[in-house]
């Protein structure tokens, strides 16, 4: 059956909707644990055991290859899920490193020693616990030298957007600029770290200028998942429809996604 694609909510879907254009006859499964979240808030330890929880019941549902379209959950659950070790023919994959590769100019597995690259300020946006984590900035260390980044935490994006509040979605996107710009008046590129936010993307573009090259995960995700199944289509399970399950009110989260994507999702409790 397919392929999981995990998040704590909507934020997701930008990346299950790339996957599906990219990979048209790829069946996917969605999870979205909206009784939980937002994710951004919480402790690494629980942040761990929902991550957990979610990969497991996606798992089951015969999914054997895992994405958590959710940087939070990325940032504070994957390494652990990956050192604990996973179930034979199971796979758990997050949304950092095609994000990184993009950004350090490298192809997928390039693992030669860091380099110095063009971008040299970087501003990342991303929820509160995954700048916390520095998750970000370690993988990047792993990658290149001389990037000097600034972090900003956009506390309450996620919250305005679950709700479908994106008036207030938009001022606290053009606040969270404003306070990294006090802090890096002039970066290079921006990251969009969290997968909720490419539905701002054209508000952080405007905020940040068009002279900054902002960075959005969704395609570079959906190119690198199309790459890892090439070399290992033994990945994809049984399965034919798109499934979209959630741990909180199936007919909101509907509404909710089918107004995030602008057409009719629905989902199932899972
Ligand atoms: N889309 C999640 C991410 O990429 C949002 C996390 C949250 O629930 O706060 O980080």
């Amino acid at each position: 059956m397919a392929i999981g694609i995990f998040d704590s909510g909507l934020g997701g879907l930008t990346v299950l909707d790339a996957v599906s254009k990219r990979l048209p006859d790829q069946p996917l499964v969605y999870f979205a644990d909206s009784a939980h979240a937002p994710y951004g808030v919480r402790d690494a330890d629980d942040i761990h055991t929902l991550t957990k929880r979610a990969v497991e019941r996606l798992w089951s549902e015969g999914c054997n290859l895992v994405i958590l379209a959710c940087n939070t959950a990325s940032a504070a659950a994957l390494r652990r899920m990956q050192e604990a070790g996973v179930p034979e023919g199971k796979r758990v994959l997050g949304v950092f490193v095609p994000l990184i590769e993009a950004l350090t100019e490298r192809q997928w597995g390039d693992n030669s020693p860091p380099r110095e690259v063009a971008v040299k300020h970087v501003a990342l946006f991303a929820t509160p616990a995954t700048v916390a984590s520095r998750a970000f900035q370690r993988e990047l260390a792993f990658r290149a030298i001389g990037v000097d980044v600034e972090a900003q935490a956009c506390g309450g994006v996620v919250d305005a957007i679950e709700e479908g509040d994106m008036i207030l979605a938009e001022a606290l996107v053009r606040s969270h600029v404003d306070a990294l710009h006090r802090k890096m008046p002039d970066p290079h590129a921006a990251i969009l770290g969290c997968t909720h936010y490419p539905i701002m993307e054209e508000i952080f573009q405007a905020a940040l200028g068009a002279d900054v090259k902002v960075y959005s995960q969704a395609n570079l995700v959906a190119e690198s998942l199309a790459d890892y199944l090439e070399r290992r289509p033994d990945m994809v399970g049984p399965g034919k429809t798109n499934r979209f399950l959630t741990t909180g009110d199936p007919e909101r989260v509907g509404r909710g996604a089918t107004r995030f994507l602008r057409r009719e999702i629905v989902f199932e409790r899972a």
